[in-house]
């Protein structure tokens, strides 16, 4: 399999089978890392990373990933570099790829990481848009295959919670693509827009995948291997929706009846994280006290640390596969 020279904007950027040999690399790096024999295939390159919104996993992903593989990274933001404000995207991607071996990109639109890649050199990753998270879907199904042991068109799992954002979007056409059973749950306003349904419904067809969106968590549910929930207010989103998102999904938190209707005592929880299960962040206190949600938001406290929990492991695996993009892309 040869990716090199190649960007991932979105998940369809890749065919099934290029997906799941990414994913497939990956745990071959997890297991090399794990037992100190990683070979270096990335010595001398260098990586610049571009954040318009803040991060924690992404960044420090590819940070680590590059520096296990040799390679070194640069960090840019919106405040401390040209990016946006001074300089535009496309006179960006045309000074940095004479720098730098490949650019991730994390800000607002898929436009933009679109035409940092049509005017860049070297291969563009998208570290999430509001439309995508292609990083965080590998290591969503590579988190669900080592739990389950199913490869993923054995997988059924429910994703609840605001599905017209970034998460929804990517899990759905992911889930398509590789031919799983995903059911979304949630109110009929926040589901994933028109031409995303469209564009999953054609995948799906062609790869074996179900798809159910649904307003009912009891339709959705039974069955399913993991439960799947996000933020219900995403970066860039104005504070102000919060009321309004609290009162639409309020019905719709994962706690431990909603586990329960999977019908399946080895369910797992996943988050992409961050989430807020609890009064210890400056968001959640002040949500929690508008709202009258002591008992966490998208998610209980409870269900967040409980043995289904498996969204460290998930928040690991982002480190596996956004190296296993950088080897596959522009490694030896
Ligand atoms: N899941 C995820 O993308 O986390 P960060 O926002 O911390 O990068
Ligand atoms: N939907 C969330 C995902 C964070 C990783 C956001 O865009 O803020």
């Amino acid at each position: 399999m040869n990716l090199q020279g190649r960007d991932f904007l979105k998940e369809i950027d890749f065919t099934q089978l290029e997906f799941l040999y990414l994913i497939d690399l990956a745990i071959d790096l997890k297991a090399q890392k794990r037992e100190r024999r990683e070979v270096r295939r990335m010595v001398g390159r260098n990586i610049c990373l571009i954040f318009e919104k803040t991060s924690t996993r992404t960044r420090c992903a590819f940070e680590v990933a590059a520096f296990d593989q040799g390679a070194q990274t640069t960090y840019l933001d919106g405040l401390s570099s040209q990016v946006g404000h001074k300089e535009s995207i496309a006179d960006t991607a045309r000074v940095l790829s004479r720098y730098y071996d490949a650019i991730e990109y994390r800000g607002k639109t898929q436009s933009q990481v679109e035409e940092l890649a049509e005017y860049s050199g070297v291969p563009v990753y998208n570290g999430l848009t509001d439309e995508w998270h292609p990083t965080q879907m590998l290591a969503d199904f590579m988190t669900m295959i080592e739990h389950s042991g199913k490869r993923p068109n054995e997988i059924a799992f429910t994703y609840v919670g605001d599905a017209r954002s970034n998460m929804g979007n990517s899990l759905l056409v992911t889930s398509a693509l590789l031919g799983a059973d995903i059911r979304i749950a949630s109110p009929k306003q926040l589901w994933p827009a028109e031409d995303v349904q469209a564009l999953a419904r054609d995948l799906a067809e062609k790869n074996g995948g179900k798809i159910l969106l649904t307003e009912d968590m009891d339709e959705a549910l039974p069955g399913s291997d993991f439960v799947h929930t996000d933020v219900w207010v995403s970066m860039g989103e104005s504070a102000e929706v919060w009321k309004e998102r609290v009162e639409l999904l309020g019905s719709y938190q994962v706690n431990d009846a909603a586990l329960a209707k999977t019908g399946n005592p080895n369910a797992k929880f996943m988050h992409c994280l961050p989430g807020f299960h609890n009064e210890q962040t400056t968001v959640g206190r002040e949500i929690a006290h508008k709202t009258g949600m002591h008992d966490g938001l998208e998610v209980t406290h409870d269900v967040f640390e409980s043995p289904a929990s498996v969204v460290f492991d998930q928040a690991e695996n982002r480190l596996h596969t956004i190296k296993a993009i950088m080897v596959a892309t522009i490694g030896d």
